[in-house]
Formats: structure tokens, sequence, C-alpha cells
């Protein structure tokens, strides 16, 4: 696939490798729990009102850390960690951040209560990790964030594939910001 921009730059304490494609795509190598955590912050200070991400990926592979720098990029006023919370937490920031985790629902009757098309007209962002059964009640425009394990112990592979024009600008915006951080 042809690449418009490749670069390497510091994120976090190590270098990083990210990729934006023809289709705005962006993918990034993370090769420690620091650059996974950064990502998130970066992140953090793009987000707007109504954005939504659906985070896929195998268990321990990092969701809930990139959460967790997300917290951090947008002057929440507390870190997300692996939820206590049963379904759903909002941090609260100048921005509140819902964060759910669906992972424990047993069924599409239990999203109900959750009333999530409501939480994105609020002046809110919400990320879902395991969110797939909550795509037939959300809009077809999202961000869906892929988490890989790469060969290495350490090493992901967490890839932006964007559902519309707001996710492209952000995958724009965020290689921006990414090739930024590189400069300095
Ligand atoms: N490059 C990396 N990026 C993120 N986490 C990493 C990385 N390398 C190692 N880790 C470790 O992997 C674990 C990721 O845990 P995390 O809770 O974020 O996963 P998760 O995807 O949310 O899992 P779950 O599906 O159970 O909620 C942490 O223990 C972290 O230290
Ligand atoms: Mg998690």
């Amino acid at each position: 696939m042809l690449l418009l921009s490749k670069k390497y730059g510091m994120m976090g304490c190590c270098l990083v490798r990210v990729e934006k494609t023809y289709d705005d795509t962006v993918r990034i190598w993370s090769e420690n729990p620091a650059d996974t955590e950064e990502l998130g912050v970066v992140l953090g200070g793009i987000l707007q009102p109504g954005d939504l991400f659906f985070l896929s990926g195998e268990l321990g592979s990092g969701k809930t850390l990139f959460v967790r720098g997300l917290t951090q990029g947008m002057n929440s006023e507390e870190l997300a960690t692996s939820p206590t919370f049963a379904l759903v937490h909002r941090y609260e920031g100048p921005l509140p951040l819902y964060h759910l985790d669906l992972y424990r629902l047993s069924g599409p009757e239990e999203l109900e209560p959750l009333a999530l098309e409501e939480l994105l007209e609020e002046e809110a962002a919400l990320v879902i990790e395991w969110g797939e059964p909550a795509k037939e009640v959300l809009p077809s425009t999202y961000m869906q964030v892929e988490f890989r394990r790469g060969e290495a112990e350490n090493q992901r592979l967490i890839t932006f594939l964007p559902s519309g024009e707001r996710y492209r600008v952000i995958n724009h915006l965020l290689a921006e910001e990414l090739k930024k951080q590189a400069q300095r």
C-alpha cells in the first residue's frame, strides 16, 4: 500500500513508527506501554463533543492503557483504570469522557438502560471497549481502533480506521500532531 507519510519519531520513551495511507487509515507501532499511553494523550487533545471511538483487540492488548492516556490528554479529573465500574464510567473534565467496557455485557437487553444515543448528544466524547453489540444502536460514523500484538512481548500495532469525514479529519490531525512531536 502506498504511504502518504512514513516516519520515525520519539513518543513516550521510545521510537515509534507511524503510517498514514491513502484511505486515511493511520497505523502506529507501539514498542512499550508508555508509547500507547502517549498516543492516547495526543488524541485526547484532539477530541470534540460527540466523538465516538470503538476499541477492539484481545485481552491485554492495550485498550484501557490508551484510554488512560486519553484522560490525561483531556485533563480529566481522574485517570482511567480497568473498569471497576459496571459498564460505563464518566470522567469529568473540560470535555467529559464516557468510557464503556462491554466485555461483561450478557445480552443486548443490557444496552437499553445505558441510553447510548443520549450519551452521544451530551457535550462529551465516547470510547467503548468490546463495543460490537453497541454498533447496532449508534451512528455508523465512528473511529475503529484495532489493537494487535506484535512479535515482541511489548509491541502493539494500533490501527485507526475512520468511518465518516470527522474521523478522517481526526486521523489527519493525529498524524500531523505526531509528526510535530517527532520534530521536537
Ligand atoms: N506496547 C504496549 N502497549 C500497551 N500495553 C502494553 C504494551 N506492552 C505491554 N503492555 C501491557 O499490556 C497490558 C495492557 O493492558 P490493558 O488493560 O490496557 O489491556 P486491554 O486491551 O484494555 O485488556 P482488556 O480487554 O482485558 O480490557 C498492560 O499490562 C501493559 O503493561
Ligand atoms: Mg480494558
